[in-house]
């Protein structure tokens, strides 16, 4: 696996264009299976996880061409097998979208336990609670889950969770269930309204994506459609961290302000300025930050994908500062990473209490998964002296071209070969 070097210490300066949102096009395009004509998709960002899905929609037998680097044309009418590859799915979380959207076409699917991101238990039981409330049995042997139904018929579900998952795969298998769905306790992140402009745009008759409660009208028939994806809020407001660690002065163009509020009021509160433009956002910053607490939430509350790498922020401003992680059981791994720097952090359960330091230095780290690796990238960029960051297969799953788009920053970042180390969970 290849590996980041990176020399600390320069400020970043100019624009960023932000690429099509991770966690909405890894819901999309499992959903183009229940299109009966071709669905084309705008851009799609160039990450591993893209191109795993569309190895799966392959295997599946549908026809995947790229028109151009950012735009695929599908057509999954010609898919007659259910049935995901184990060792493709394994491999990611999203991989059990395939689960709802070929259950909401086949009224059958057989996808692998899903893979992804390890930080704690990353239970799939509000999925099948859906699934079974819209009238399918589920079983689960040899790693597999099969799903199967007579008819899909309409249901009231009420998440004991909030689910970004569950919300995507109840919506993907109810659009075309007999009757009316109705989804309570949903999740209101921005790629759940994305994936219901999609399928509403195919034809799909929903409505209430983005607030706690979406109700679904089955219909028979969807259809292909050209659809883009909304510019991606994660990878938005890692760079604006960026920017806000190192000091400068950034222009984030393609990005929609709207999705970055609860990111840019907690920048604004460590003493960052903001300028907020239609479809940008510009970041002033002197590198001196305040301390400050955040606690990770649904949307509309802070972003869990954002808590490592604000981690990184909080380890250099003045003062302490406490993270309460809302979501996941045990997102904290990426600390023992960043005390290699020189962070001063202690982490018990969910909470995370850091005291401010001076300064980082740079090591010779590991990202452990997809958000440490860029708060170790971001760590890197402030640190005194070189940072090495090994694994960055896990970097790369969510964020395209990220070398070269902080590069074109001014950051002092290259990727270098490094012997094959052993496999890591992706
Ligand atoms: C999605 O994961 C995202 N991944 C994650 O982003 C993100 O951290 C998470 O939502 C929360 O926003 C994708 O969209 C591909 P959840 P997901 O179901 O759907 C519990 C990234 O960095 N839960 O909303 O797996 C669960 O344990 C990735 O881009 C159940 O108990 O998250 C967690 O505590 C990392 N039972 C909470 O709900 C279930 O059946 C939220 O999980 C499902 C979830």
């Amino acid at each position: 696996m290849d590996k980041f070097v990176i020399h600390g210490g320069n400020q970043l300066h100019g624009e960023v264009e932000i690429s099509g949102a991770k966690n909405a096009v890894v819901a999309i395009l499992p959903a183009t299976v229940l299109a009966e004509t071709p669905c084309r998709i705008e851009n799609i960002p160039n990450i591993s996880d893209v191109f795993i899905i569309m190895d799966i929609l392959k295997q599946l037998g549908a026809k995947v061409k790229m028109i151009n680097r950012t735009t695929v044309e599908i057509d999954g009418s010609h898919i007659s097998q259910p049935v995901v590859p184990y060792d493709l799915a394994r491999k990611m979380r999203a991989s059990c979208y395939f689960l709802g959207a070929l259950l909401g076409r086949f009224s059958h699917a057989q996808v692998s336990m899903p893979g992804g991101c390890d930080f704690g238990v990353r239970p799939i039981d509000q999925h099948i609670k859906g699934f079974e409330a819209l009238g399918a049995e589920i079983s689960l042997e040899h790693g597999m889950v099969e799903a199967h139904a007579m008819e899909l018929h309409g249901s009231q579900i009420y998440l004991d969770v909030v689910s970004v998952g569950a919300t995507v795969n109840i919506m993907l298998a109810a659009v075309k269930a007999k009757g009316q769905t109705i989804i309570e306790n949903a999740a209101k992140e921005p790629h759940i309204v994305d994936l219901a402009n999609f399928l509403s745009s195919m034809g799909a008759d929903i409505r209430g994506a983005g607030t706690d409660v979406i109700k679904i009208n089955g219909v028979e028939h969807l259809h292909g459609v050209t659809y883009s994806i909304i510019p991606d809020q994660i990878e938005a407001g890692t760079f604006m961290a960026a920017a806000a660690a190192t000091g400068g002065n950034i222009i984030v163009r393609n990005v929609i302000p709207k999705h970055l509020e609860s990111i840019s009021a907690k920048l604004i509160e460590m003493g960052v300025q903001l300028k907020e433009y239609d479809d940008a956002i510009e970041v002033i910053s002197n590198g001196v930050l305040n301390h400050a607490n955040i606690k990770t939430m649904p949307h509309p509350g802070f972003p869990t994908d954002m808590q490592p790498q604000m981690a990184v922020l909080l380890s250099i401003a003045s003062g302490t500062s406490i993270i309460t992680e809302g979501v996941w059981d045990n997102r904290f791994r990426y600390v023992d990473e960043l005390k290699r720097m020189g962070a001063n952090i202690q982490v018990d359960g969910k909470i995370a209490v850091i005291e401010g330091v001076d300064h980082l230095t740079g090591a010779p780290v590991k990202a452990t998964d997809l958000r440490a690796g860029a708060a170790l990238l971001i760590a890197g960029l402030i640190a005194r002296g070189t940072t090495e960051i090994e694994d960055i297969q896990h970097i790369e799953r969510g964020y395209e071209n990220v070398d070269k788009k902080f590069s074109a920053l001014g950051a002092e970042i290259k990727r270098i070969k490094f012997p094959e180390s052993v496999p890591a969970a992706v």
